[in-house]
C-alpha cells in the first residue's frame, strides 16, 4: 500500500520522471513481494550505474517534517551575525558551521550561497537557536537516515551482495551523518551566478529536497539537465564512497547549483557516510571480478573528507587522491622488471 504522504504511482518498479530522471519506489523496495522486489532492485541497480542519481517516492518522511526542518533553517539564516559568529570561523571538521560559498578560506567567497552545516551521526551537534532545530533536526536524521540504510541495503544486493555487505565494510552502525541547509538569494536578472560549482558529495548517499524553485542540474553523458522533483520525492545523489566500494561500477554523480534570477531557493540536505574512522576500499568480491582489480586504494573516510573539505571545490577532484594510477604502475612494475 502506498504510503499516505506521497503520490501513488501505481507500479512504478521501472519508472522514469518526464525528463528521464530514474523513479524508485520504496514501498516496493521494502513491502513488495518477492518478483516486485527483484524488479525493483534492478530498476536501482540501474539508475546507480547509469546516473548516479534518482528519486525515491513513498519514503515515509513525512512532508510536514521537512517544512519545519527548512522553516527551522531559514529562522537560523535570518537570526543577527552576532547569534551565529561563533560558527562562522569554523574549521571544515568542526561540527557546526555557517557560512557563504563552499569553503570560504579557499574560495573567496565567491558562490552565492549561505549555508548551516551540522554532525548529525554518531552524534548531533546544533546551534542553540532557533529553540526548535534541536528537536526538528534530531528527528529529520533519524528518518532520513533510516532511508538511506534501507537504500543501501538495496544498492548492495543490487550489486549481487548480500544486503548487509555495504554497512558491514563501512560500519554504518556508526555512520557519519551530516545535515546542511542551503539558501540562495535571488541573483538579480542577468548575472548568472552560480550557487555551488560542479562536484561530487564525499559521502556514500546524499538526499535532497528544495523549496520549489528548481536550481539543482546534474550531468548525465556530459550533458547538464535540470533535475525537476515529483512532488513530495527526495533526490538521492550517489557519493565518492559509493563509487569507491562499488570499484567504480556505480559512480558518484556531478551536480552543481545555479541560482534563480528572482527568487531565494532553498536546499536540504542529509548525507551519510562510512564510519569517520573505517577504512574505504572496494568490497574484495567486486575487485575481483574486475577485469583490472582494485580501482582505489582504502583510505580513511575521516582523512578523505577533510581533504574534500579543505580543498576547492573542483568535479570529482578529490577521487583522484585514491584513484590506482594505471600507468604510473605499469612503468613501476617495467622498471622493477629492467631492475
Ligand atoms: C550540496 C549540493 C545542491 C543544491 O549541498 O552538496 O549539492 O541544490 N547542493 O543545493
Ligand atoms: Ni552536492
Amino acid at each position: 500500500m502506498a504510503r499516505p504522504d506521497c503520490p501513488d504511482f501505481g507500479d512504478s518498479a521501472g519508472a522514469y520522471s518526464e525528463n528521464g530522471i530514474p523513479v524508485v519506489d520504496m514501498d516496493v523496495l521494502v513491502n513488495g513481494d518477492s518478483d516486485q522486489r527483484s524488479a525493483a532492485i534492478r530498476h536501482l541497480g540501474r539508475a546507480c550505474e547509469d546516473w548516479g542519481f534518482f528519486m525515491v517516492i513513498n519514503h515515509g518522511v513525512p512532508e510536514s517534517l521537512q517544512g519545519a526542518t527548512m522553516d527551522a533553517c531559514k529562522e537560523l539564516f535570518s537570526l543577527p551575525t552576532e547569534e551565529k559568529a561563533e560558527y562562522m570561523d569554523a574549521a571544515p571538521m568542526d561540527p557546526v558551521r555557517v557560512g557563504t560559498g563552499f569553503n570560504s578560506a579557499v574560495d573567496g567567497a565567491k558562490f552565492w550561497r549561505d549555508y548551516l552545516k551540522m554532525f548529525a551521526h554518531p552524534e548531533l551537534h546544533c546551534p542553540a537557536k532557533p529553540a526548535n532545530l534541536r528537536g526538528t533536526a534530531t528527528e529529520y536524521a533519524t528518518r532520513t537516515r533510516g532511508l538511506m540504510l534501507e537504500l543501501t541495503t538495496a544498492i548492495s544486493e543490487s550489486l549481487g551482495l548480500d544486503g548487509g555487505r555495504i554497512a558491514e565494510a563501512l560500519k554504518l552502525e556508526s555512520c557519519f551523518q551530516i545535515l546542511v541547509g542551503n539558501h540562495y538569494p535571488p541573483a538579480g536578472p542577468g548575472v548568472g551566478a552560480i550557487g555551488l560549482p560542479t562536484h561530487s558529495d564525499h559521502g556514500l548517499l546524499t538526499l535532497l529536497f528544495q523549496n520549489g524553485v528548481d536550481c539543482l542540474q546534474v550531468k548525465r553523458s556530459g550533458e547538464w539537465l535540470l533535475a525537476k522533483p515529483i512532488p513530495g520525492s527526495f533526490f538521492v545523489i550517489a557519493g565518492d564512497q559509493l563509487e569507491i566500494v562499488s570499484n567504480g561500477r556505480y559512480k558518484a554523480a556531478l551536480h552543481r547549483a545555479l541560482v534563480d534570477d528572482e527568487q531565494a531557493r532553498m536546499s536540504f540536505v542529509s548525507l551519510i557516510g562510512p564510519c569517520l574512522d573505517a577504512v574505504v576500499e572496494p568490497i574484495p568480491e567486486l575487485a575481483r571480478e574486475a577485469p583490472e582489480g582494485a580501482e582505489f586504494r582504502g583510505i580513511k573516510y575521516r582523512e578523505y573528507m577533510e581533504h574534500q573539505q579543505s580543498n576547492k571545490l573542483k568535479d570529482n577532484a578529490a577521487l583522484d587522491i585514491v584513484r590506482v594510477q594505471r600507468e604510473i604502475l605499469t612503468r613501476g612494475l617495467a622498471q622493477q622488471l629492467s631492475d
